[in-house]
């Protein structure tokens, strides 16, 4: 018999669940969150409710894939500390600018500062590489450079350095409906399916170096304005298979990468040309460029429970170990079990996708396991 809707949104949970207008974009991405786009993210709002669920103010969460760093980001404003893991250097520069605590009239003097200067950008400066040279326009690329140089003169040159990324991803010749993952540069003009128009390759960057520069002071005013003083976040960058743990926790929250989905690192690849970051990306889990194949994922079960196993020896008896994760392939009962993780619930969510191309609907669970 078929399943109807009625059936299917009897198994959710809708504590966990939130439509559109409930929860606009502008609401999921607010403050911090939004310092940089990440395509992979799971909602502070999500973080926020299992947070209350599972643990208590002043616990400490360990999120082993932290990735743009939600869980750290909110466990600041929830009350609790917060220590990420991830092997994509971008990702960390991301959590650490994200989190850290800011004098914030410094921080307003360098980014106002920094902002006037935009109109006047040094203009000599190393020779563009191969991929800056594909992916933007001459004037965009300069502009881009020239902004690289004046980091060095400020104190919160990581600030700077995220604020040079963002603006990179826009300046991107890339098709406005296409920014997650561009396949090649858009030199002419193209239809737009986001815009619903014919949109012209960008020139400049510029403008978006300003606007970002202004926007990035705001967010972190905002956040500054909800976090708990008391709380501190801490950043790992490395492989959660190998790397020290360093300490005791009281539950795990995390959304682990799934096979053959998304490039961690080639998401953000300007970045890395710009920035000159570690490039780990062969430490990667379940990326997308190694394929699905029966090899490939049995190298990811190996590694998630490795990873799980290593992060709940770090943990008291009976502490929860909660994992978001839409296990299209069932990977994950046998994934818990070698991890040493008994599984106590699956709560389903109902998750709403209306941004880009990928929009529509689907579900995910969240896995709550305790260590058996
Ligand atoms: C689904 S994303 C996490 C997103 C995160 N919940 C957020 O809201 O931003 C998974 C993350 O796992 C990281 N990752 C993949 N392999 C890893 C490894 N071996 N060690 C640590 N992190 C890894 C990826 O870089 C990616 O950022």
């Amino acid at each position: 018999m078929a399943v109807t809707q009625d059936d299917l949104y009897a198994t959710l949970d809708l504590d966990l669940s939130w439509s559109e207008a409930e929860l606009p974009e502008r609401v999921r991405t607010k403050h911090v969150h939004r310092l940089h786009p990440y395509h992979g993210k799971f909602i502070p709002q999500l973080v926020e409710a299992l947070l209350d669920r599972y643990l208590e103010r002043s616990d400490h969460v360990l999120d082993p894939f932290a990735g743009s760093g939600t869980t750290l980001v909110q466990a600041l404003e929830s009350g609790l500390d917060a220590t990420g893991v991830d092997i994509a250097a971008f990702n960390c520069l991301l959590m650490r600018v994200k989190t850290a605590p800011y004098d914030l009239a410094e921080l307003a003097g360098e980014l106002q500062d920094v902002a006037m200067r935009v109109e006047s950008l040094p203009q000599r400066g190393a020779r563009p590489s191969g991929y800056l040279r594909k992916w933007y326009a001459p004037r965009a690329v300069a502009e881009l450079l020239g902004f690289r140089e004046l980091i060095p003169e400020y104190r919160h040159r990581e600030v700077l350095r995220v604020i040079l990324s963002r603006a990179a991803r826009s300046a991107r010749r890339a098709a406005h409906f296409d920014l997650e993952a561009p396949k090649e540069p858009q030199r002419e003009e193209y239809w737009c399916h986001k815009h619903r128009r014919e949109c012209r390759p960008v020139e400049a960057a510029a403008g978006f170096l300003r606007r970002y520069t202004v926007d990035t002071l705001a967010r972190i005013e905002e956040f500054a304005g909800v976090r708990d003083v008391d709380r501190e976040a801490t950043v790992l960058h490395g492989d959660a298979r190998e790397l020290d743990l360093a300490g005791q926790y009281d539950g795990i929250l995390t959304s682990p990468p799934y096979p053959g989905l998304i490039d961690y690192h080639e998401q953000h690849r300007y970045a890395y040309e710009l920035l000159g970051l570690d490039d780990r990306r062969e430490r990667e889990i379940g990326a997308a460029a190694s394929g699905t194949s029966l090899v490939a994922l049995e190298a990811y079960r190996a590694g998630i429970a490795a990873v799980l196993a290593r992060a709940s020896a770090a943990l008291p008896p009976d502490a929860p170990v909660l994992v978001v994760v839409n296990d299209r392939r069932d990977l994950y009962p046998e994934i818990l079990a070698r991890a040493g993780l008994r599984l106590e619930a699956r709560l389903r969510r109902h998750v709403n996708r209306r941004t880009g191309r990928r929009a529509g609907e689907y579900f995910e669970d969240v896995l709550v396991a305790r260590p058996a």
